[in-house]
């Protein structure tokens, strides 16, 4: 006999397995909560289990960067599948592992030809982290395992990526977190005090000036790296100021310091390039990556090193002690090279650079409305800011971000069909990240329904 499956019972029952069995990342549980279900995505589009259709306009979870519903991409992971299902890393290396090795290391910048795989972005962070350790103790300077970070930036729920991780709230419950991570401030320059708000170079240049007061703080010696991303996700996309990174190159080198890119977001064409620290003109000593490696079809992280840092190991007996049994599976890896052919066949990158400036216009025009504080972002990555006082900046209190921000906005951009975020870990910000492959009729969806909520939302203030 056949199952009975119309689309509602199928969700009602769902619903209830949720809401019984399912224990949701980041998410709140209790009487009346259940998760939307997502069934499928085509494009820019997914649809939920009712049938109804949204766009996608943070690709998943800053993921899905050619789009869903890629034919091509779920049969290189069965052609993998089927040839070698997996083998681990340890000692033994597999095809795809080896190409895809090779492959991002074109793509790095500099010296950066030594890929160490995970299974995601945090650990990547802590594979960099933990790096950074190793190879100080084995050139004679052992003391240096401290690592700075930015404030409200977000590298990772690991506890060693928890510990860089800058947003207080998400540690809290965890602590003690591993020791040694200390944090300086963030190139938010909407936020920055007068007269620098104006001087993007000043700030820049006090911002970078930040990490060497740090550095010094904690005694150079002590310290073995900075991490910090291309554009600063958590807070709303800060996007580096004008010779920020040409600085904190400087310091790093003066220091000894290991600058550590971290791409988990950034890199394969979120803002233009394989790698956004090109887009920004700077050459790090590690880069972390995860996300839009697959586009999601597959999970797999990279921590790609410079040879200064491989060096130490290539002497025939020591190892890095550290690895993970699904770290460059074979089917990530080979759903990775079909990924990054989609990138190179359809000039992705190109399309991204190309498009961006009228996505940044169209975003732009929410400007006009008393809710919109500021729009910032590069490429397809973007965060608007809401306040209460355009003149003033002044923000909303904790019980305002609740009820605008959770109680209402999050739930009413979903319900008029646009999936995006409304995140409050710094100030309040909705964020757009939508999939490498759209172009001004999605621009102008996005903006159409981020106008209609957000002037609602005005009117609950
Ligand atoms: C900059 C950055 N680093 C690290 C991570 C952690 O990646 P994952 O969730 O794959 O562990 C994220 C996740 O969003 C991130 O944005």
């Amino acid at each position: 006999m056949t199952a009975v499956t119309d689309a509602t019972s199928t969700t009602t029952d769902l619903g209830a397995k949720a809401a019984r069995h399912l224990w949701g990342h980041f998410a709140r549980h209790g009487e009346g909560i259940t998760p939307p279900i997502i069934t499928r995505g085509e494009g820019a589009t997914i649809w939920d289990s009712h049938g109804k259709s949204y766009i996608d306009g943070l690709s998943g979870l800053f993921v899905v960067q050619v789009g869903h519903g890629r034919t091509e991409l779920a049969e290189a992971a069965a052609r993998q599948a089927k040839e070698l299902a997996f083998f681990p890393l340890w000692s033994y290396a597999t095809p795809p592992a080896i190409e895809l090795a090779e492959r991002l290391a074109g793509y790095a910048p500099g010296d950066l030809n030594r890929v160490f795989f995970t299974t995601g972005g945090g650990e990547a962070v802590e594979s960099a982290w933990k790096l950074a350790k190793q190879y100080f103790k084995k050139v004679g300077k052992p003391g240096k395992h401290k690592v700075i970070s930015r404030a409200i930036a977000y590298h990772g729920t690991p506890q060693g990526a928890l510990a860089i991780t800058g947003i207080p709230a998400l540690k809290e419950p965890f602590e003690p977190l591993t020791p040694g991570a200390f944090r300086v401030p963030n190139t938010n320059i909407y936020r920055a005090p007068a007269p620098m708000d104006t001087d993007p170079k000043a700030f820049g240049r006090w911002a970078a000036d930040r990490i060497a007061e740090a550095i010094e703080f904690e005694g150079p010696d002590t310290v073995a790296a900075v991490f910090l991303e291309p554009v600063q996700n958590a807070g709303g996309c800060f996007p580096p100021p004008p010779g920020y990174f040409e600085r904190v190159r400087e310091i790093c080198d003066q220091y000894d310091v290991l600058l550590v890119s971290d791409e988990v977001i950034c890199a394969f064409g979120r803002i233009g390039s394989m790698f956004a620290c090109n887009d920004f003109g700077y050459v790090p000593d590690i880069i972390t990556c995860a996300k839009g490696l697959t586009s999601g079809y597959s999970p797999i992280g990279a921590m790609i090193a410079s040879d200064r840092l491989f060096e130490p190991f290539d002497d025939g007996h020591s190892s890095f002690a550290h690895g993970y049994t699904f770290g460059g599976h074979p089917v990530s890896a080979a759903v990775a090279m079909a990924n990054l052919d989609i990138f190179e066949r359809e000039g992705i990158n190109a399309h991204v650079a190309e498009k961006a400036p009228a996505f940044r216009a169209t975003l732009e025009k929410l400007n006009d409305l008393p809710i919109v504080g500021d729009v910032r972002g590069e490429g397809f990555f973007y965060g608007i800011e809401l306040v209460k006082d355009k003149a003033t900046k002044e923000t909303f209190d904790a019980a305002e971000s609740e009820r605008i921000l959770r109680g209402f906005l999050s739930t009413a951009l979903f319900d008029a069909g646009l999936y995006c975020r409304a995140d409050d870990r710094g100030d309040p910000v909705v964020q757009l990240a939508p999939p490498l492959i759209c172009d001004q009729p999605d621009f102008d969806a996005m903006e159409s329904i981020l106008r209609n909520v957000l002037t609602e939302a005005w009117t609950l203030l």
